[in-house]
């Protein structure tokens, strides 16, 4: 009877080895397993808006809760066009609705729709945050068919990271780039300009080095405390790492055959 255990422990092993093989390949794509907890959207300030327009776009329901991450501004009561708001939101590994499959960083911040609103009216409100296209990619109502009062996703694009870079920063901006700006500029006003620092926020950003005008990039933030937050563990690191399939082996080793098909299952 000893003899027929090892058949059933081991189609359960190689449909998680198959498991941890697919989820090591998406690493290699946009995927990612996990979030975090906080990252900032840097809203440029056009005319006509205040913080409290701002704020509430994000479901922030007081704006004075953004004073401790725009320490830069005289007062966040007054801004004006040009400045530049750091608006806080949590990291989440998101997946379409169209393709479960494909994950990608952002917060879904829901967005109550107005009678006749399209995909690239809210986008607008975000200044350049999002676009009409990735709204549509992350929602699930046609763009021609948007119902009054739905509540649509608003979503924006964030990073957390990536230990494969740098374990220095965990805290990002996403940066929509204005006219004027390119990678470097933008590095040269946030003190990341050593050329080791643009070596790593190239990485940070492929293709993104000779972008002028358009596009978003991710800019290691400080803390409302003034300081870079490192990137802890495998916290926000894309994909399944290795070391966290390394993990997942050592505990199945360890325990039984039910855990396993959980596991698979
Ligand atoms: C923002 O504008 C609205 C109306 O446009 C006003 O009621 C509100 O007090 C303003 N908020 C701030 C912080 O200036
Ligand atoms: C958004 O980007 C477009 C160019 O892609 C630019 O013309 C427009 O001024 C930007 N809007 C804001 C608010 O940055
Ligand atoms: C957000 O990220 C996804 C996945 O990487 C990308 O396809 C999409 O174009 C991005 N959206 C914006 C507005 O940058
Ligand atoms: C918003 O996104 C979530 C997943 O993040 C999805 O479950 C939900 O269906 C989306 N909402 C719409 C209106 O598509």
């Amino acid at each position: 009877r000893a003899m027929e255990a090892p058949p059933p422990l081991f189609l359960p092993f190689l449909l998680l080895l198959l498991l941890l093989a697919s989820n090591t390949a998406t690493a290699a794509r946009d995927g990612c397993s996990e979030g975090c907890d906080l990252a900032l959207a840097s809203y440029y300030v056009t005319k006509n808006m205040n913080v409290t327009f701002i704020a509430q776009l994000f479901g922030i329901s007081d704006y004075r809760a953004l004073a401790k991450y725009n320490r830069g501004l005289p007062r966040i009561d007054y801004v004006t066009t040009g400045d530049r708001v750091d608006v806080p939101f949590p990291c989440k590994c998101l997946a379409r609705p169209s393709d479960p499959a494909s994950t990608y960083l952002a917060a879904s911040i829901p967005y109550r729709v107005v009678t006749g609103e399209t995909y690239a009216s809210i986008a607008s409100n975000f200044n350049n945050l999002t676009t009409a296209d990735w709204l549509q990619a992350t929602n699930s109502y046609p763009p021609n068919n948007i119902p009054d009062d739905a509540i649509v996703n608003a979503t924006v694009n964030c990073s957390c990271g990536d230990a494969g870079i740098s374990t220095d920063y965990s805290l990002f901006r996403t940066f929509p780039l204005r006219d004027w700006d390119t990678l470097a500029s933008v590095a040269a006003t946030r003190d990341l300009s050593s050329p080791e620092q643009m070596d790593t926020l190239r990485r940070y950003n492929p293709g993104m080095d000779g972008a002028t005008g358009s596009g978003i990039v991710y800019i290691p933030a400080k803390d409302p405390d003034g300081s870079y937050r490192p990137l802890k563990s495998s916290a926000g690191k894309k994909g399944f790492s290795r070391s966290n399939s390394r993990k997942c082996c050592g505990w199945c080793s360890g325990t039984s055959l039910g855990c396993l098909v959980i596991l698979v299952l």
